[in-house]
């Protein structure tokens, strides 16, 4: 960060806010958000469903207005520049049917490309191109209603690069995908931002996905940025790798966890197959690892197994909310 000369970031985002008004109470989807993404960065926005994401990438795509604060796409501002944000971005998103159904596949990124002025044989090759990268060349004279949701996605994802983009935003880009079309989906951005100098910022609840290819990511909770950092920054903050234990029989709470000193917060999972649960303890140093096994033990569990694992992404959001991705969709909403 301490490199990059403000006025040169890609996107500018500064105290961004928005309110939705609903029904019975307004909603505040977006609590003052601020930072920066740079040239040919992949930057992630990391967070639980309901965090804030969609409303991000929407307000930078100018799909949606901010209540305040403002952002710049290159130098343009969203609210007032709308169409020159347009002229250099592109967007897309995992939960999108993005396509008509009775034309094929190549028709479809042909009739994009056309709304955006490009010219036929130029529009081509670069369907070519973005169908080569992206493992779709055998399935472009396919209709798109009869592509499998993998190759619809893939298509999704190079309609979004059609128009040779600076700067592409991306809502969950592998939501749903099986693990081979994310991967080749995940393959082809890196490519895109580090071949050929694209800024691209994804909004994802996938932890794996953020730490495979962001350099950066901003972990959001409620509206509100919680962390920023790389991946490896992020986990070193943690200080200490994560205590493990298996532990019988299955715990009904755990709260008294939190009561232990040195301890930042946990997660757990019910084994039901082994009849046990895996429990995973953020903790700050050696001795609030140890802390936090005796105090399981004193709660009358019988702890199978303990060991040490490194800190995870999730984990660097557990030690700042106290709870992991699951538990905040469950309760984040109505606090
Ligand atoms: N059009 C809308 N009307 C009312 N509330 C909305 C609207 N869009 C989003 N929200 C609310 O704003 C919050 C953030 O939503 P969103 O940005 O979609 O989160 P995410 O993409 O991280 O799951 C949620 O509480 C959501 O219910
Ligand atoms: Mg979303």
């Amino acid at each position: 960060m301490a490199t990059t000369n403000s006025s040169q970031a890609t996107v500018q985002v500064s105290e961004l806010a928005r309110t939705f008004q609903t029904k019975d109470k307004p909603v505040v989807a977006l609590d003052g958000i601020s930072f920066e993404v740079n040239e040919g960065e992949i930057f992630g926005v990391l967070g639980p469903n309901g965090a804030g994401k969609t409303t991000t990438i929407r307000i930078l795509s100018t799909l949606l207005l901010p209540t305040s604060g403002w952002a710049k796409v290159k130098g343009y501002d969203v609210a007032n520049e709308p169409e020159k944000v347009r002229h250099v971005i592109n967007m897309a998103s995992g939960a999108e049917k993005a396509g008509y159904d009775f034309i094929s596949a190549r028709t479809n990124l042909w009739f994009f490309s056309q709304l955006y002025g490009i010219p036929s044989d130029v529009a081509n090759k670069r369907i070519d191109e973005l169908s080569d990268m992206l493992g779709l060349t055998k399935h472009l004279h396919q209709k798109f209603y009869a592509l499998s949701t993998g190759y619809r996605q893939r298509a999704t994802i190079a309609r979004a690069f059609v128009n040779d983009p600076k700067v592409v935003f991306l809502d969950e880009p592998t939501i749903g995908l099986d693990v081979m079309t994310a991967l080749s989906i995940r393959e082809f951005l890196k490519v895109q931002a580090k071949e050929k100098g694209r800024t691209i910022m994804l909004a994802t609840h996938n932890m794996a996905e953020a730490e495979s290819i962001c350099d950066r990511i901003a972990i959001i909770d409620k509206g509100k940025i919680i962390a920023i950092g790389s991946p490896d920054s992020l986990k070193r903050s943690l200080g200490a790798p994560a205590q493990i234990m298996e532990v019988k029989p299955i715990p009904q709470k755990l709260d008294f966890l939190f009561s232990v000193s040195g301890v930042k917060g946990y997660t757990s999972f019910v084994d039901n197959e082994r009849a046990l649960t895996t429990i995973q303890v953020v903790v700050e140093d050696e001795l609030a690892a140890e802390r936090a096994i005796d105090s399981v033990k004193k709660a009358g569990y019988k702890v199978l197994s303990t060991w040490r694992r490194a800190a995870t992404i999730e984990e660097v959001f557990v030690s700042l909310v106290g709870k992991g991705f699951a538990e905040r969709e469950q309760t984040g909403e109505n606090e």
